[in-house]
């Protein structure tokens, strides 16, 4: 499998948007030490200097129809999960739908955008952006307190490029699952990374928040959330508090 390597770029979303286009295969990766316009979810923007992280979109074809795109994103997260225990021993926990946090900091974003046209998914980009040597100074103002680092946490230097093997390695693995058995035993292995189900949590959404307790998440990757009134909500894009 071919990966696309720039020492900068604005996002390697928009590296890897331009390589699905051209037809490049599933698995193609775009990797960058530097992003100038790294992006993330919610038209935020994702702090992406240079060497002090792994900034990288993989594109996947899955032969699923359109629903099935946020599965991907959990199945993202858990093999996200899975390297970062291999490489550091640390024990992240997932906050729906794709925060990993490690002692409840942020270390990682997954943003998940789509190529699709009226046969279906053409390409889906999977953007991680994972945090592995900054130290507190290196993170902007708005992000500090919220944010951290796999060194931060771990106390020592951590190699970007076993992040970068073993992340690649368990996607393959676990999209090799997911054709073979679907996506039931790797919603399980989500749910138990998860810190969100099972908790009290404020969903903000651009019209409108809720309050609830989330219950679970269905086979499509949405979050259910009981209210107080005793109704259940499908929640499909949110920010979550806890
Ligand atoms: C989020 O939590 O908001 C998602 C952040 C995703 C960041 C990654 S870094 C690699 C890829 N390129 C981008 O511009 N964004 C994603």
């Amino acid at each position: 499998k071919t990966i696309e390597y720039r020492a900068s770029c604005e996002s390697t979303q928009i590296i890897a948007h331009q390589l699905a286009q051209t037809g490049v295969p599933d698995g193609t990766v775009a990797l960058a030490e530097e992003q100038t316009a790294g992006r993330g979810r919610m038209a935020r923007k994702w702090d992406s200097a240079y060497g002090k992280g792994v900034w990288m979109s993989i594109i996947l074809r899955p032969d699923v129809p359109i629903q099935r795109a946020p599965q991907f994103t959990l199945i993202a997260a858990v093999a996200v999960v899975r390297a970062i225990e291999e490489v550091t021993g640390l024990r992240p926990d997932i906050k729906w739908p794709n925060d990993i946090l490690v002692n409840g900091k942020k270390c990682t974003g997954i943003l998940t955008e789509l190529q699709s046209d009226a046969d279906g998914i053409q390409a889906l980009i999977i953007g991680i952006g994972l945090n592995a040597n900054q130290e507190p100074a290196d993170f902007s103002d708005e992000v500090r307190d919220i944010a951290t680092s796999l060194k931060m946490e771990s106390g020592g230097h951590v190699s970007r490029q076993e992040l970068v093997r073993s992340i690649l390695f368990y996607l393959e693995q676990y999209t090799e699952i997911y054709v073979k058995e679907g996506f039931g035993v790797l919603k399980l292995m989500w749910e138990s990374y998860s810190t969100t189900i099972g908790r009290k949590v404020r969903a903000r959404m651009a019209k409108e928040t809720l309050e609830g307790i989330a219950e679970g998440i269905t086979e499509d990757g949405v979050l259910q959330l009981r209210t107080a009134d005793g109704k259940l909500h499908g929640i499909y894009s949110a920010d979550i508090e806890m």
